[in-house]
């Protein structure tokens, strides 16, 4: 955008005046969020971060990553393949994509023109690490403001470390997680599929 132009924003398009005082528009910059994580399983608390988001960014990429320094349950393909699977029922389209990525994120940020980063922010608990994070990846991709998002507030509690150990002491998360992750659980976890009581 031009300094110095009186700038107004029209319908879905960005529009300023010319140094003749006329009318110029010029196409919206799509804005780009990427939200990433272990989603080691993805949660419904993570569907719901992903919902907010979409309302805020003309597109959202999550992205699944490789390595977060932690061991994880599913494998980095069982990840994405249930995190893409989730969203496939979610009817978001083009909006939505998922990906995988290894290295640092901020260098995805930057690779992806990303606006924002987005976080979930559950608990005061969250919020040391998540701080830090967020002042690195500032430092290493400026472009790229870190968003916290809350999850509704039925999901406030859950995370995929808790829905994990439910799951392999026999509790039903069902209700915490998509259909294709609990059935990828009971499978994983060598027990029957079917809803428990
Ligand atoms: O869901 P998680 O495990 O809290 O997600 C953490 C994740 C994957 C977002 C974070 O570990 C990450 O960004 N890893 C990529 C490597 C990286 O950029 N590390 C520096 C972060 S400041």
């Amino acid at each position: 955008m031009p300094t110095g132009c009186f700038c107004y924003i029209l319908s879905d398009h960005y529009s300023y005046l010319n140094q003749y005082g006329s009318t110029v528009a010029t196409k919206k910059k799509k804005s780009l969020a990427v939200y990433p994580g272990s989603f080691d399983p993805v949660t419904n608390g993570h569907l719901s971060l992903v919902e907010r988001a979409i309302h805020l960014f003309d597109e959202l990429v999550v992205a699944v990553s490789m390595s977060s320094g932690k061991n994880t349950l599913f494998d980095f393909e069982e990840r994405i393949q249930l995190m893409t699977c989730a969203l496939k029922n979610k009817s978001y389209g083009a909006k939505v994509r998922v990906v995988g990525f290894e290295g640092l994120l901020a260098d995805l940020a930057k690779e992806l023109k990303a606006v924002a980063i987005i976080r979930g922010l559950r608990a005061i608990s969250d919020f040391e690490y998540e701080f830090q994070m967020a002042l690195m990846n500032r430092k290493l991709a400026r472009e790229a403001e870190t968003v916290f998002l809350m999850p509704a507030l039925s999901w406030v509690y859950l995370s995929s470390t808790i829905v994990k150990d439910v799951a392999r002491h026999g509790g039903d998360v069902s209700d915490l997680v998509p259909a294709n992750v609990r059935k990828a659980l009971d499978k994983k976890l060598g027990r029957s599929n079917k809803k428990k009581k």
